[in-house]
């Protein structure tokens, strides 16, 4: 279990908390040996498929409760059908991976036990569930934006098109502007006390189980190569 170093400052908005006290498992997460030699080409266009297979996991945890938790009052701010990303994977992944993609598709373990933690909270806990769901949405909607030009160039994909559909939200016209409401919401998440440490605790290990899937692929492209 990690520290608690976080004080539960009434005063600070939720949204501040969240970033704060994610900003080195965010770090770890950014600087990670897999996501920097992808992105340095050192690993070829296979482990970028490879990855995007794994949020493939990840995004069907994250948007096969969405109707379920649509009239949640913790959840139900968040799920917004902007955000949707399963048919964006599978358009990227039919180009990135060919008319075979679906039977390629394998979770690492790493990304099994991930998925499996959002489904859980999907289904047990509602405040859980907004934590994975931050993790991945806004970070798609922030440094994810850097992944998709980088990809593009490096393996001369179709500028916002197939193979990096993922990182292109059409439906969101002003993204600082939808990130904007969305903190405010997690500003108005009815969360106090003991369960906003428990939070907390959940954010890191949203953050923390993306690095291990960032190891699991870097022990299997650094094998191949
Ligand atoms: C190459 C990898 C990455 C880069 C370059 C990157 C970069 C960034 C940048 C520049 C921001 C700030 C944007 C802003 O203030 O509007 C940001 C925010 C964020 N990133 Fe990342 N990131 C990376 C990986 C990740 C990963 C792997 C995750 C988690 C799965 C993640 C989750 C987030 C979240 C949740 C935020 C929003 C923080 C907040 O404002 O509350 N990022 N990222």
């Amino acid at each position: 279990m990690p520290l608690k170093t976080d004080t539960v400052d009434t005063k600070t908005p939720f949204s501040t908390l969240i970033r704060t006290a994610t900003e080195q498992q965010h770090n770890e997460a950014e600087h990670s040996t897999f996501m920097r030699d992808m992105l340095t080409g050192n690993l070829g266009v296979q482990a970028f498929y490879r990855y995007t297979a794994q949020l493939w996991f990840v995004y069907d945890a994250l948007e096969k409760h969405s109707a379920a938790l649509a009239a949640d009052p913790v959840a139900g701010p968040f799920v917004r059908s902007e955000l949707d990303r399963l048919a964006a994977i599978e358009l990227d992944l039919a180009y990135l991976g060919g008319p075979n993609w679906r039977d390629e598709l394998v979770a690492l373990p790493s990304t099994a036990a991930y998925a499996a933690r959002v489904e859980e909270c999907a289904r047990t806990w509602p405040a859980g569930y907004v934590v994975h769901h931050y993790t991945r949405y806004l970070g798609d909607l922030s440094g994810g934006q850097v992944i998709r030009g980088t990809a593009e160039k490096l393996w001369d994909l179709p500028k916002k098109g197939d193979g990096v559909r993922f990182y292109v939200f059409d439906a969101i016209t002003n993204p600082a502007a939808f990130k904007r409401d969305y903190r405010e919401n997690l500003d108005r998440m009815p969360i106090d006390g003991p369960e906003v440490d428990r939070v907390l605790d959940e954010a890191r290990l949203a953050f923390t189980m993306n690095t291990t899937m960032f190891q699991e692929l870097g022990a299997e492209f650094s094998a191949r190569n």
